[in-house]
């Protein structure tokens, strides 16, 4: 049987502009390129699982309009089960606006209806999670909400995720209903109010530890990925040299495959090769949820990387 996940989270509409540079305070640029693409964290995730051969299922909410509309369109083509995906009346579909520069991006997020997902949309949805193998989590909705998905993971027995993105320092009651945390620095800052960059990553990936989650996992992006078990030690894998076409979503990528793996029965270390090879090809195609890559790309490109070792 396939592995199950589900996706507690946001979606969002993504308006993507390309230009030269971001543009100074009070300075009008022009750019090159504009899209609209589906995105959100949470909508991101749940179809990358998907691609990677997941049954997926999105517990979110959109707003009762045509960006909506497109985004429950977009998880239906992507097989992502989205009969959970409310919509909320008079209130926006969440929006991302994202400048892209050759090198960087900026983002800044319009929560819309997203806001509107509550603890009572979860205790509706309580044989959803019943059926997960592995439930995964974003701090896009509300955190009130976030709590209540993980504890109600936690009642029915499954594994869960936290990529605890956009950075905020989060409650111990929450920290402790999560299996596996997957901060990058910024957020591993935040939430441990450690500087890793003064007193090292092992400090603040300990303190992370003792605040509840068995597992951290922290990704530096070209830098690889990071793990930690309670009662373990540090280990690094290191990421792939690709050529970089759009690093909106990585995060997302990785935390889907790492959830895909978990799901499987893999063990951490597994996961995390697998998760970091998925997300060097998301970040070698535009878009964040466009540029998910599917189980067939991963298995060409493993075959790729066997190729190079024997020559
Ligand atoms: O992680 C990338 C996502 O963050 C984008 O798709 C955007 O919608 C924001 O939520
Ligand atoms: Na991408």
């Amino acid at each position: 049987t396939k592995p199950n996940i589900l996706v507690v989270g946001s979606l969002n509409m993504d308006i993507v502009v390309q230009a030269p540079r971001f543009p100074k305070p009070g300075e009008t640029l022009t750019g090159k390129d504009s899209h609209f693409i589906p995105g959100g964290k949470g909508a991101n995730q749940a179809v990358a699982a998907a691609r990677l051969g997941a049954q997926t299922s999105m517990l979110g909410a959109v707003g009762d309009d045509l960006f909506g509309q497109a985004l429950l369109e977009s998880l239906q083509i992507d097989k992502v089960g989205f009969q959970t995906v409310k919509k909320v009346k008079e209130v926006p579909t969440g929006i991302a606006a994202i400048t892209l520069t050759s090198t960087d991006n900026q983002i800044i997020v319009v929560p819309g209806a997203n806001e509107w997902l509550t603890i009572a949309d979860i205790a509706a949805n309580e044989a959803i999670f019943a059926e997960a193998d592995v439930v995964l989590l974003q701090l896009e909705v509300p955190l009130p909400t976030v709590m209540a998905a993980a504890s109600m993971a936690k009642k029915h027995g499954k594994i869960v995720v936290l990529n605890p993105a956009p950075a905020q320092k989060l409650p111990d009651s929450l920290l402790r209903n999560v299996d596996y945390i997957t901060p990058n620095l910024t957020e591993l800052e935040q939430l441990t109010g450690i500087d890793s960059s003064k007193h090292g990553l092992e400090k603040a990936v300990d303190e992370l530890l003792r605040m509840g989650p068995p597992q951290v996992v922290t990704t530096l992006g070209s830098e690889g990925t990071v793990y930690k078990q309670a009662g373990g030690s540090l280990v690094q894998v290191p990421a792939y040299r690709v050529p970089v076409v759009d690093t909106t979503g990585a995060g997302d990528s990785f935390n889907a495959a790492l959830a895909v793996q978990l799901a499987k029965g893999a063990d951490l270390h597994e996961s995390i090769l697998y998760a970091v090879k998925v997300s060097a090809l998301a970040v070698t195609q535009f878009g964040a949820q466009s540029g998910m890559p599917t189980s067939e790309q991963v298995d060409t490109f493993e075959a790729s990387l066997r190729d190079k070792e024997q020559t």
